[in-house]
């Protein structure tokens, strides 16, 4: 079964740590707008007075190997202390934990290894899926979630049954893809979600809050930046069967198991769950230099250090080297591509916080 996987660890020229600085901007670009609504709902009196003694507990879920989640927990630390101030705590008497959540298979090592010397948490990592339970029940006061809740749990069944009407011969994706296709993802992401949801619900405190920044698009559209790198990489596979460099049916059943929600979408999510209310919810554009335009190499490097274990456990390793360096010969056909899907738009983010009611 096809499964999303982990970034590209160690700190090596394709690693997620030294190509990611797209999801660093969309976590720049949500800074301002988080904290004015954190400063907002926290209650760090409530928290500290519901048991919790002096300790307030942040968790990260999809943290990755760094350098971006460093920069979020810190951002979150200093509104909390700001948090302390307005409602006179000294923040001296405060104890911050912080949990980094990712899968078991992502580089804890290179995550530990990146962390400041100078830091003022203790932290610990928490392996798993954040679509399971990962903490013990009322014990998160923060969860934040960034340029993750968009990889799905698997990649949704009917995908993987040549007989099925969903059977995505020729693509690795949906958003440009037939009907069922577009239905099975979205399936599958409305069952992720309500888990998501549902595992966080016991593991947040009364008021406790999520903070998620995904991909995501306006309400009726399907088609992303994202998904359109993705449709490039597809078709780079689908020369490379002509090739022969790979068979058809290794193409056919290798699906990148991403979706991109709508600020309606995700508001019904959280509806149908009924233990949050809605604090803030905002598409983004996360593109901060918007003047600047986009360097292709930059997006391919990218594109490889979110995809790579997820083909080269489908498809072998030994494709990874071949299907970069083509993407990278043919980076003018991505740029046309994003071009002709009105990449103008920018980056669209879904910023969404949440409060445990
Ligand atoms: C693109 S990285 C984002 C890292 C970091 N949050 C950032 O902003 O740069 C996505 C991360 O989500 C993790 N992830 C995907 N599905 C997950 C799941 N079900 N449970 C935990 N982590 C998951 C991946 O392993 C990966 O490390």
């Amino acid at each position: 079964m096809a499964q999303s996987t982990a970034m590209v660890g160690g700190a090596g020229a394709n690693s997620y740590a030294n190509n990611s600085t797209a999801q660093r901007d969309a976590v720049t670009t949500a800074k301002e707008a988080m904290a004015e609504a954190l400063i907002e709902v926290l209650d760090i009196s409530a928290f500290l007075s519901n048991g919790s003694k002096n300790l307030v507990t942040i968790a990260d879920l999809g943290c990755s190997v760094g350098p971006n989640t460093h920069i979020a927990m810190q951002t979150i630390i200093d509104i909390v202390t700001t948090k302390c101030h307005l409602q006179g705590i000294d923040p001296k008497t405060i104890e911050f934990q912080v949990l980094f959540n990712d899968q078991n298979t992502n580089d804890f090592n290179t995550l530990f290894a990146s962390m400041s010397g100078d830091k003022n948490y203790f932290a610990a990592g928490v392996p798993g899926s954040f679509y399971d339970r990962l903490f013990p029940t009322s014990s998160i006061h923060i969860a934040y979630s960034a340029s993750s809740l968009h990889w799905l749990s698997r990649v949704p069944e009917e995908l993987e049954d040549e007989n099925s009407p969903a059977w995505n011969k020729g693509r690795i994706h949906y958003t440009n893809a037939p009907e069922p296709v577009v239905k099975a993802y979205a399936k599958q992401y409305e069952k992720d979600i309500d888990a998501f949801l549902r595992a966080r619900a016991k593991e947040m405190v009364p008021g406790g809050v999520i903070v998620m920044l995904m991909p995501g698009v306006c309400d009726g559209v399907l088609r992303h930046d994202i998904g359109v790198s993705i449709d490039f990489l597809g078709s780079i596979l689908m020369d490379m069967v002509k090739e022969g460099m790979l068979k058809q049916h290794q193409v056919d059943s290798f699906n990148i198991p991403h979706v991109y929600p709508s600020m309606k979408q995700m508001k019904r999510f959280v509806e149908n769950n009924g233990s949050f209310r809605i604090v803030k919810m905002e598409l983004q554009n996360a593109w901060l230099n918007k003047e600047a335009p986009i360097d292709m190499v930059t997006a391919i490097m990218h594109l490889r250090a979110f995809t790579e274990m997820t083909i080269a456990s489908h498809m072998g390793c030994e494709i990874i080297e071949p299907l970069f360096a083509k993407a990278l010969q043919r980076k003018q056909k991505l740029s046309d591509m994003l071009y002709d899907a009105g990449h103008k738009i920018g980056l669209r983010y879904l910023f969404t916080i949440l409060q445990r009611t």
